[in-house]
């Protein structure tokens, strides 16, 4: 099928078991950002339909998106699955932590659609949030995540934003809330909390979200979890 896809934050959790499972696709070249690259550019280093960059959401989006090639067909998928989960009492939280939050879970978000936007295929493409069920409104929300769900919060709504912006053009943008994915992230923040759902099962949906469901959402914020309380 001849397909382009951007995946940030692909180093570890979700965003590995995404850049593995579209690395098995015929015809699919996968751009797979992080900052960590040593062991992605490994694991990957005879499939020549991914392409390892390193990339951090913190430091000159722009600048280091014009450093890397992207291909000349044009972007079909671009997954922002990048997170950063700070865990501290509303009290500790220190400017910094507020900085980082808000700079990796959105404002770098945004910088990188913003540089994207004339390399993404001109017929049609998808982009895909990955925020969290702290950020939807109405779900149950849990004590020293103000850093982080207030920052996913902001990308959900960054979600509707850009698509009422570009309805009339043909990229899309969707948003997915994940509920607990068993991932280093949620281990580190909840030690010992066993999660319902693998970081490969997760990866799998949203991979088929990502292939499919551009042509009929747009704009949408979906909660993706076992319950919704
Ligand atoms: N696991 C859950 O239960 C859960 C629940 C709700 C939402 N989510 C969301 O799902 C997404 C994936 O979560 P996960 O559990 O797989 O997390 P994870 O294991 O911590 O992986 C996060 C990924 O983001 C990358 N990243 C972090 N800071 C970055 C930066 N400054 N620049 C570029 N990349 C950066 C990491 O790579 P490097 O460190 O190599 O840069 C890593 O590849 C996140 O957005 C998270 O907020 C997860």
């Amino acid at each position: 099928m001849n397909k382009n896809i951007v995946i940030v934050g692909a180093s570890r959790g979700i965003g590995l078991e995404l850049t593995r499972i579209f690395a098995k696709l015929p015809d699919v070249q996968v751009i797979a950002l992080a900052r960590n690259c040593t062991k992605l550019k490994d694991e990957f280093s005879k499939n020549t339909r991914v392409h390892v960059f390193s990339f951090d959401l913190e430091g000159d989006v722009h600048d280091q998106l014009a450093k890397i090639a992207f291909p000349e067909t044009g972007i079909d998928y671009l997954i922002n699955n990048a997170g950063c989960l700070i865990k501290k009492p509303f009290e500790m939280i220190s400017g910094q932590d507020f900085s980082k939050s808000f700079s990796i879970n959105v404002i770098g978000v945004m910088q990188t659609v913003q540089y994207l936007l004339p390399k993404f295929n001109s017929t049609f493409s998808h982009i895909v949030n990955i925020s969290s069920m702290g950020a939807f409104q109405g779900s149950v929300k849990f004590p020293e995540l103000s850093a982080y769900a207030a920052s996913k919060a902001a990308l959900c709504n960054f979600t509707e934003l850009f698509a009422v912006e570009f309805s009339d053009s043909n990229i899309k943008m969707n948003c997915l809330c994940l509920g607990a994915v068993q991932t280093e992230m949620l281990e580190e923040a909840f030690p010992g909390y066993s999660a319902p759902v693998s970081a490969n099962e997760m990866a799998q949906f949203i991979a088929d979200f990502t292939l499919r469901s551009g042509k009929i959402l747009n704009g949408k914020i979906i909660p993706l979890s076992l319950s919704t309380p």
